[in-house]
């Protein structure tokens, strides 16, 4: 199989710069046809600048990109038709109901057998076609979004940060319509800050800091090189507690409900921690042992946190 068919994104040693500013760090990654692939990183970590580099919106400083076979410096006018994006913080027209938004970009496309019903359908939007997009909540409007993105047909769909600032519930729903366009054979390039996301929905990650990709693989593998490091947590325990594991070197973190969670590298250091516990006459009701998450993960990676406002531990409860 010659490369060109083999995948549908090709990255190699890609750099952006923005004056003195280096974005984009010399990255390099490939995307399988039919791959949903996340780049998980903090803000201006540089997921849109290589995103938007991809789909042909920004020029590359050095390296190449290569869509579908096809140089992106290069091939733009023929490129643009086998993509669909979604970019970040995308808005519409306030008045303009659902299927009129869908018929406008379908024409904008040329595009003369687009299925708008079946689209509105794919991202469960069908009681509301008739519907202006002011009228529509964070999370239908971001299904609108991917409906547009989806008006051509495209073989690979970009969707950046596609349920940032949902809540958990319409970010459950748009995740549904994205477990629709894997299904549905689509490549996916996905930025998230939301490990749970990545976790779910990608087949591979690349875990981007800085401007350059510090981790790759597939979810379960980036977890398992990780796991060297294991997640105890002790349910309901006596104020001492604290303490008592912070005073025999280990850094204990407060989570709900009087939890604490304390990152340990070894069994004996579990046992070590719970002798400690006992012997000083403290007490828990309960404990877990676990591996760490794709958040975890990254905290460990790169020490800086997904999310402003992320508290390690603070969501997982
Ligand atoms: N057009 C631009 N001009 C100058 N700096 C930019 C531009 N776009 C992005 N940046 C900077 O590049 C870095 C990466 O940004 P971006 O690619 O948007 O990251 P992310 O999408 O991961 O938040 C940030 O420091 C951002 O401020
Ligand atoms: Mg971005």
């Amino acid at each position: 199989m010659n490369k060109a068919t083999e995948y549908a994104i090709e990255v190699e040693n890609l750099t952006k710069s923005y004056g003195d500013l280096l974005a984009v760090n010399d990255i390099s990654f490939t995307v399988g046809k039919g791959e949903v692939f996340a780049l998980l990183g903090p803000n201006g970590a540089g997921k849109t600048t290589t995103v938007e580099i991809i789909d042909t919106i920004r020029t590359p400083t050095s390296g190449k990109v290569t869509l579908l076979g096809m140089d992106v410096t290069k091939y733009k006018h023929d490129i643009v038709h086998r993509i669909g994006v979604l970019p970040q913080g995308f808005t519409s027209f306030d008045r303009i109901t659902v299927r009129e938004t869908l018929q406008y970009y379908s024409r904008l496309y040329h595009c003369r057998n687009t299925d708008i019903d079946g689209l509105i359908g794919l991202v469960n939007l069908t009681d509301k076609r008739d519907e202006q997009y002011k009228n529509l909540s964070g999370g239908l409007k971001q299904r609108l979004g991917i409906a547009i993105s989806l008006v051509n047909d495209p073989e690979v769909v970009f969707l950046d940060e596609p349920t940032t600032g949902l809540d958990p519930r319409a970010r459950h729903e748009v995740w549904q319509v994205l477990q629709g366009l894997k299904k549905a054979g689509k490549t996916v390039l996905l930025t998230t800050h939301y490990m749970e996301e990545a976790e779910l929905l990608a087949d591979m990650v690349a875990i981007i800091s800085r401007g350059k990709i510090i981790a790759m693989g597939s979810p379960v593998e980036l977890i398992h090189n990780n796991a060297d490091t294991q997640i105890l947590t002790l349910q309901s325990a006596d104020e001492k507690v604290f303490e008592i594991v912070r005073r025999i070197g280990f850094e204990p973190v407060h989570t709900n409900h009087n939890n604490i969670r304390i990152r340990v590298e070894h069994t004996e250091d579990v046992q070590q921690i719970l002798s400690a516990i006992k012997d000083a006459g403290s007490f828990y009701r309960g404990l877990d042992v676990r591996k760490p998450n794709l958040e975890e993960v990254f905290l460990k990676l790169t020490g800086e946190a997904l999310r402003d406002g992320y508290v390690e531990g603070g969501e997982a409860e």
